[in-house]
């Protein structure tokens, strides 16, 4: 039986979903695989569980999913403690095989994860900050453990990404695979934010803009303050990882970014933003009227192609994947020498805890099964 201990950053809703995941998989990992992954440690971001023995038991993990579920902070939980540097938590629970998983929402977890690679360990990431700052550090994380003069063949690499971009779907394994072929992917188009995805939608529907994003906030589909996925940035994130993933030496600042609000709308008030939202409505109301008087749709669209990486509201052809687009999926499509004239398409639900934590799973066990 093979062992691959975890150590995971981030116990809320993907960290939470995975946990369970795993012990609900114990037997089908076990049977299929001969493979075990027992938890070795869980951290929030100020404390952490750290397994005395082997592993920390499935009655606990079972238990600390409820702890965190009621806003429990591990530094507060029985078999807790404090932490202040993941990287100490690496050291002292670190085993041979371990992968760190990071299921957090920060950049601060680069350095941890950085020494978790130089001491032969594996890495999964769900957080995609890590990976849109400095091209070092997403170098030094993704190139790790390459076999080819530190550059791909990266599937061979110590690190996994997949949950980054477009959450459960194959979008980095696709990239991968393309470049492993040698073919030439001339762009990349794509939908990754269901809830822009689902303002677009009722845009097209002929639904004022302000109703649409109200109502999406009411419903628990934007953020707490809509703005966060208004302004296209957690997007740029997603497509400036495309990007590097063909090689691209970008950063965030070179992702040309058009949010779907103006820069004095940024200092209101979540609440004077929703009360404002009707001034916009013309303008969105002009933007699609264009759109189709060119006979297509407007799209919320990441566009990675000729060097340059765009972020915007778009007019595409209304019979192409991404004009036939509805609602909250995620959509990519790859336009490559041998994709075309029909692109290589990938869609399906881009977000919820259990669909990204299933690619987390996959990932990790990808990774447990490599040979050393
Ligand atoms: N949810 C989705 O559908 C989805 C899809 C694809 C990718 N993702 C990505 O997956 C990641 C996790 O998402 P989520 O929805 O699970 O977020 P979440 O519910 O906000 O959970 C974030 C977790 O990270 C912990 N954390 C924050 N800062 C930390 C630090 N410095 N050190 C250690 N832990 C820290 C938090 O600790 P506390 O509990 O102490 O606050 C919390 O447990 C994000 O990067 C997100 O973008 C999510």
């Amino acid at each position: 039986m093979r062992h691959a201990p975890i150590i995971l950053f981030g116990v809320g809703g993907v960290g939470s979903a995975l946990i369970r995941q795993i012990v609900q998989n114990r037997a089908h990992h076990a049977t299929e695989f001969e493979l075990e992954l027992p938890i070795a440690a869980v951290c929030d971001r100020d404390g952490a569980v750290v397994a005395l023995g082997e592993a920390i038991e499935d009655v606990t993990l079972l238990d600390i999913i409820d702890f965190k579920k009621q806003g429990g902070r591990l530094a507060d939980y029985a078999q807790g403690g404090p932490q202040q540097d993941l990287a100490a938590i690496v050291d002292v629970a670190g085993r041979p095989n371990a992968i760190v998983v990071d299921c957090t929402a920060t950049e601060t977890t680069a350095p941890a994860l950085i020494a978790a690679l130089e001491r032969g360990y594996r890495v999964v990431l769900a957080n995609k900050k890590p990976l849109t700052i400095e091209q070092e550090v997403y170098d030094r994380l993704t190139r790790a453990g390459a076999t080819v003069n530190g550059r791909p063949p990266r599937q061979l690499t110590a690190t996994r990404w997949e949950t980054t971009c477009g959450a459960g779907l194959p979008v980095i394994a696709t990239l991968h695979r393309l470049i492993a072929s040698g073919d030439a992917i001339t762009r990349i188009a794509g939908a990754l934010s269901g809830t822009l995805g689902y303002v677009m939608t009722g845009l097209q529907q002929g639904r004022p803009f302000s109703e649409v994003v109200r109502e999406a906030h009411r419903l628990g589909y934007t953020e707490p303050d809509p703005r966060d996925d208004l302004g296209g940035v957690d997007v740029a994130r997603k497509a400036l990882i495309l990007a590097r993933g063909l090689g691209w030496r970008l950063g965030l600042e070179d992702v040309a970014v058009t949010g779907l609000y103006p820069m004095e709308m940024a200092s209101l008030s979540v609440t004077e933003f929703l009360e404002a939202l009707p001034s916009l409505d013309a303008h969105f109301r002009r933007l699609v009227e264009e759109a189709a008087a060119q006979g297509g749709v407007l799209r919320y669209v990441a566009t990675v192609a000729e060097g340059r990486c765009t972020v915007g509201p778009q007019t595409v052809d209304a019979s192409s994947p991404l004009g036939q687009l509805r609602g909250a999926d995620n959509l990519v499509e790859f336009h490559t020498r041998w994709y075309q004239p029909t692109p290589l398409v990938i869609q399906g639900r881009g977000a919820g805890v259990d669909a990204t934590a299933a690619g987390v799973l996959s990932d990790i066990v990808e990774l447990a099964l490599l040979r050393a």
